[in-house]
């Protein structure tokens, strides 16, 4: 079987700290390729620190249409599983591995955090099958550019 992940690399960039407030922050990446190979939606995958820990993640790609409508930047937003601690200006490695959903225009803050409470469940559950040791080889994943890396198993 062959199993199709996006990986990309950047450092960490702050955000707008809202994920802070909401309960939910996030590692942003800035995606370089704005159009890029990945489209908008939100994935369960593994982000790897500079240290080469990996941490499950619930990830974010796209603008943050719930609070900036069409015009946002695109970016990468990990949610770090069970993680607590400070991430500005390292470099990360972020592993998409599975599709979640669309990215959604939400009618509140509330609404989002109760998506963002599924989709955490949703990649606990996907990294529980799909183990940190079986990801593919991240290669020279550029900064802020997603490319496609595939994995025989
Ligand atoms: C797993 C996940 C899913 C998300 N899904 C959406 C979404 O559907 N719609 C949206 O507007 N923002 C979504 N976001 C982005 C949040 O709006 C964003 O993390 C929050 O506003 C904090 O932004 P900040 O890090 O710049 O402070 C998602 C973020 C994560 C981590």
């Amino acid at each position: 079987m062959t199993a199709e992940f996006f990986v990309v690399r950047g450092q960490v960039e702050k955000g707008d700290q809202r994920g802070r407030e909401l309960g939910f922050p996030t590692a942003n990446i800035a995606l370089r390729d704005q159009d890029g190979q990945v489209g908008d939606g939100v994935w369960a995958g593994w982000a790897e620190r500079a240290d080469g820990t990996r941490i499950a993640a619930a990830v974010s790609v796209g603008r943050r249409p719930t609070y900036y409508g069409a015009d946002g930047y695109r970016l990468v937003e990990a949610h770090l599983l069970d993680f607590a601690g400070d991430l500005y200006g390292e470099v990360l490695t972020v592993w998409l591995g599975h599709h979640l959903r669309e990215q959604e225009a939400y009618p509140s803050s509330e609404a989002l955090i109760a998506a963002l409470n599924k989709d955490i469940a949703n990649a606990a559950k996907w990294a529980v099958d799909h183990p940190a040791e079986d990801l593919p080889d991240a290669g020279d994943a550029g900064d802020g550019v997603v490319r496609r890396v595939s994995q025989l198993s």
